[in-house]
């Protein structure tokens, strides 16, 4: 065996060695624990988001997607956007937290601009025809899209674009979000739609 090589198998028994002590310190979940836990997600549930005549233009409903902890926000433009869904692909939905620092956006809908902002910190407003792009100050990011579909009567939310903020994963570190259902690991990531 190499040095290389005993270098990597050494590193690997310091990390099973390890987890194997810090799990032995930590109580197991129980099975329902376990079910609701994301660390098993490698796809986006799907969530029933809101009927699609329940939508009215300019007002946002807030939602959770994917995680319970990932507060995002879907609105009727009036106007056709980018990724958007219904008759007239005007009804997007975003995180409701800024990619600059995590500031939240909430109540900040501009209907006259088709934005949202200026967030409480540092100002930034992104474009919500055009996927979340800042179109002023700090943020260099778009705000993460939620993708939607529109299934029979109802919108549903299948997956996001972009890193939710504070977040290494979109799909760890939380709950999963109250209504959305886990998909097999078989099913296909979204494509965002042109
Ligand atoms: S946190 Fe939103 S602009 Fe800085």
């Amino acid at each position: 065996m190499s040095d290389s090589e005993h270098l990597c198998l050494t590193r690997r028994e310091a990390l099973v060695t390890g987890a194997c002590s810090f799990a032995a310190g930590l109580a197991l979940p129980s099975a329902a624990q376990a079910q609701t836990r994301t660390a098993a997600l490698t796809v986006y549930p799907v969530k029933k988001i809101i009927r699609l005549k329940s939508l009215k233009e300019g007002e946002p409903v807030a939602f959770t997607y994917p995680l319970e902890e990932q507060p995002n926000f879907i609105v009727k433009l009036g106007a056709p956007a980018q990724g958007g869904v219904g008759p007239d692909r005007d009804i997007v939905a975003f995180s409701a937290l800024c990619t600059h620092m995590g500031g939240s956006l909430r109540g900040r809908y501009r209907h006259d601009l088709k934005a949202i902002g200026p967030c409480p910190f540092h100002f930034s407003t992104f474009d919500l025809t055009k996927g979340g792009i800042p179109v002023h100050a700090s943020a260099t990011q778009n705000l993460p899209q939620v993708i939607l579909r529109v299934e029979g009567e109802d919108i549903v939310a299948v997956g996001v674009t972009g890193l939710i903020y504070g977040f290494r994963h979109n799909l760890k570190d939380g709950t999963l979000a109250k209504g959305a259902t886990p998909r097999r690991a078989s099913v296909p990531s979204p494509v965002m739609p042109g």
